[in-house]
């Protein structure tokens, strides 16, 4: 996919914005192999159903099943690299003043990339913590093909996700709204925008004055809110944007 022209006037905003956020969905991880949820096809949910993989009461009934599904998710992203969408989000904290970056995946693949503090909105898949105590797992082996069952209390042991039904981790909840409410500048990259609260961010930026931008080859809901729309692949799309703001700060800095 050729690389999208990036308007000088999102160029503008970039280089005069105070804090920029952003907050990512599976998409950014799309071209290192890892699928999406809801793409026609190869999207996790047209294969597997949700209530059967991911949530308390799935996990309840059937543990070493739905185990073995996220070991599965772990081999797989085991094997990936961040791309080239990964690596631009990192090298964008250094070209602004004040990045947060917001995560609804939980690959870990931000962090792999350089990104410094991601806020894991959805939790991390190779975290592990006691269904009944909630007593963090770190010491769980990998690969592992049964769910372990917890030091303190014998419970099992669960993947450290957030479900359907769950939810989000307070701190990571908290910080994510203020940033977003604070920022002037949000980008939305790679998430069809449908799972709540983590769509309400980009609305809440929105309503407090932020620009809004989109990353995605397919429009989302939230294209008609948004500014500025790339409707690109994030591999792409990203590293341009980098590029030319990169460009565009050298410019201003020789200009002074
Ligand atoms: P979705 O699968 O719902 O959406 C992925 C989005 O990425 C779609 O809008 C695609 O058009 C877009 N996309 C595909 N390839 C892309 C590329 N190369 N570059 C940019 N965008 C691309 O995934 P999420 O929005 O992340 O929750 O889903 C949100 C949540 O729903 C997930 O965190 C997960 C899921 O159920 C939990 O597990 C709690």
């Amino acid at each position: 996919m050729a690389a999208p022209q990036v308007p000088g006037e999102l160029l503008d905003r970039l280089a005069t914005a105070r804090h920029v956020v952003v907050l990512t969905g599976a998409g950014v991880s799309a071209e290192s192999g890892v699928p999406t949820f809801r793409d026609a096809q190869t999207g996790l949910w047209s294969r597997f159903r949700p209530e059967q993989l991911a949530t308390v009461a799935a996990f309840e009934s059937d543990p070493p099943t739905v185990w073995a599904w996220y070991e599965w998710r772990r081999d797989l992203v085991g094997k990936a690299e961040p791309n080239p969408g990964h690596l631009a989000l990192a090298r964008l904290e250094a070209l602004v003043p004040r990045l947060t970056l917001v995560t609804q995946n939980v690959d870990g693949l931000h962090r792999r990339a350089g990104s410094r503090d991601p806020i894991e909105f959805h939790g991390n898949l190779f975290e592990n913590r006691c269904l009944d105590c909630g007593l963090q797992a770190d010491d769980v082996p990998r690969p592992c093909p049964s769910p372990p069952r917890c030091i303190a209390c014998r419970g099992w042991i669960r993947p450290g996700v957030v479900w359907f039904g769950e939810a989000i981790p307070a701190a990571a909840l908290a910080r994510s709204f203020a940033a977003a409410e604070d920022c002037d500048l949000f980008l939305s990259v790679g998430t069809s925008a449908e799972v709540y609260p983590a769509a309400g961010l980009a609305l809440a930026a929105k309503r407090h004055g932020a620009t809004l931008v989109e990353v995605n080859p397919l429009p989302t809901s939230l294209a008609r809110h948004a500014d500025f729309v790339l409707s690109a692949a994030s591999g792409t799309a990203l590293p341009a944007m980098c590029d030319a703001l990169a460009r565009r700060v050298e410019v201003n800095i020789h200009a002074r």
